[in-house]
This record gives C-alpha cells, structure tokens and sequence, in this order.
C-alpha cells in the first residue's frame, strides 16, 4: 500500500483564505480589524522566523497585528505590564506570547496573565480546563489544526483507535482530550509507555509529538491507518551540506508503505498552526464584540 498524502499546506492555504474572507465581514461589522498581539522576548532565531511569518500571514488576512519585541534580559515585571496593557486594550483581540522564554522569566506566570478570553494559544489554565470539562475555550493551535486534518480525510472518528505519542500540555494532552471529544478511543504513550511498537500496531490514528526524528517504524503501522506527524526535527547535515534534512518523528518512507494516509513533513501538520491561529483570533474578536459568528464560517 502506499499511502495518501495529507497536503496541511494546501489545506491551511484553504483555511487562511476563509479566515481573510471572514475577517474582512468583521472589521466591516465591527468598524476595526481583529487583531493579534505577538509578544517576543530575546532574538531566538527560530523564534524570530515564527513570529515575522506570524505578523506577515495576519495582514494578509485582513487583520492587524502589534508586534512587541523586547530584550532578553526584560524583566518579569516589565513583560507582566506590558501583558496587562494588551489584555486593556480593546484593537488587541488574541496575544501571543513566543515561548521559549529567556531564562529568567516564568513561563506559567507570564501565560497566567494573559486575560482567557484573548489567549489564543489555548495554553492558559482556565483554556485547558474548558477543553477538559467540554466548555466553549481556546484550544491549542497545533492539536486543532491535527483534529481538522483527521476529520476532513476520515469523517467520523468513532470507534476508531487513536495513540498519541506525547503527553505535552501544548500538543499531546489536548490532542488525546479532542480525540476523546470525538468518540475515538484514545491511547496516550511516552517515553516510559512499554511495547510502544505494539501499543501503535493496534492504531487506526496514530499522532506522534515526541520530538525524537523517525522513531516511529513503518513496521509499527497498522495497514490503512492515518498518521499524522507532528515533529519537526532537523538531522545534522551531510557532508557538504550547510543544513540538514527536516524529518517528522516519523520514519516517512517506511510508513508510506503500510499506512493509509500520512502528513509529510515539511509541508503537513506546520502550515496548520498558523492557520489555527488566525481562525482563533477571529473567534476571539468576534467574541470580544459580541456579534456572532456567520453560521459554519469556521
Ligand atoms: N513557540 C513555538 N510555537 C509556538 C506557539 O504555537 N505558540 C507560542 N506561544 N510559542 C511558540
């Protein structure tokens, strides 16, 4: 069997498109664009290629976008003021805080203090325990953009398998709660998870968010199952080469063979998040306003 590919990158192409066309009606409805708050702390270079791509995809969508940047040895304080004033300010519907944050600086503290209702990230606490108990929440970009993929190609996940592999709060915990949501039954593995080849060879859905490159095995997959892959890890380079490959957390190649369907990385799950996040700021703003959302428009 060779498997599908799951296009993200033309799928999110789809998604930002819809987002523009929605945003547009809002700014119209509501006399102001929606706008998106990126906050960066330090000159990380990865860091700083998210958020210029970040700031670059909101304007295309017909939405503003504030970009803060400050130094890297900004204070708690300072970062925590400068939060509060986004979360006062009525132009700034969704904030974003970059993470990894310099040393120095809490990560749970500056998220705590980013109003829920502007959390676009979905990681603040009060967004995790809606997510949890089944309210009306942001949910985290990376695992909604997954979700999205899977029920566009599968329909519906009931009865379906589902294995996670990876139990952050970013990306496993809130992956394996939307698969809950949707009926499939959820299998969340890790690093300490025995006969870990064994637990995905009963998967129908497999999601890896491990962040270890191609340690998932073609002969690990189920025939006919989908895997969506979300690491992006970069291989050190061969000889002669500045950079090395990008490759998921799955053995791309090998899986081809067995699985259904599978996203590639570059070009799968990657393209989601910003997408994801476009979509939740729009919500956000609409929310903000109190004027609903056109029926279905996300
Ligand atoms: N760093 C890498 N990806 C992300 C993301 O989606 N959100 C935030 N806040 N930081 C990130």
């Amino acid at each position: 069997m060779t498997a599908q590919i799951i296009d993200g990158k033309a799928f999110a192409e789809r998604l930002r498109d819809k987002v523009g066309t929605v945003a547009a009606d809002f700014a119209k409805r509501a006399g102001r664009k929606a706008g998106l708050a990126v906050v960066l702390v330090g000159a990380d270079a990865a860091s700083e290629v998210y958020v210029r791509s970040k700031g670059r995809a909101t304007l295309v969508a017909n939405m503003a976008s504030f970009e803060h940047r400050l130094p890297a040895d900004t204070a708690q304080g300072d970062l925590l003021a400068l939060v509060e004033r986004l979360n006062a300010d009525p132009a700034v519907d969704g904030i974003l805080v970059q993470l990894p944050l310099p040393q120095g600086l809490d990560e749970q503290t500056i998220i705590s203090a980013i109003s829920p209702d502007k959390d676009v990230d979905g990681f603040h606490v009060t967004n995790a325990g809606r997510l949890a108990v089944g309210q009306e929440g942001f949910v985290p970009c990376t695992p909604l953009g997954c979700m999205m993929l899977l029920t566009d190609r599968l329909g519906d996940l009931s009865s379906l398998n589902a294995v996670v592999i990876g139990r952050s709060n970013i990306v496993g915990k809130p992956m394996a709660q939307l698969l809950l949501d949707a009926n499939a039954t959820v299998t969340i593995a890790h690093s300490r998870t025995k006969d870990l080849a064994d637990v995905v060879r009963r998967a129908d859905i497999v999601v890896a968010a491990v962040g270890r490159p191609e340690m998932v095995r073609g002969d690990w997959i189920k025939p006919g199952a989908t895997i969506i892959d979300v690491g992006i890890n970069r291989l050190p380079p061969e000889e002669g080469a500045e950079k090395g490959r990008l490759v998921g957390d799955v053995a791309f190649t090998e899986a081809s063979e067995h699985a259904g369907a599978i996203t590639p990385v570059p070009g799968g799950v990657g393209p989601m998040t910003i997408a994801v996040l476009l979509r939740n700021t729009l919500v956000a703003a609409y929310r903000n306003e109190g004027i609903a959302l056109p029926d279905g428009a996300l």
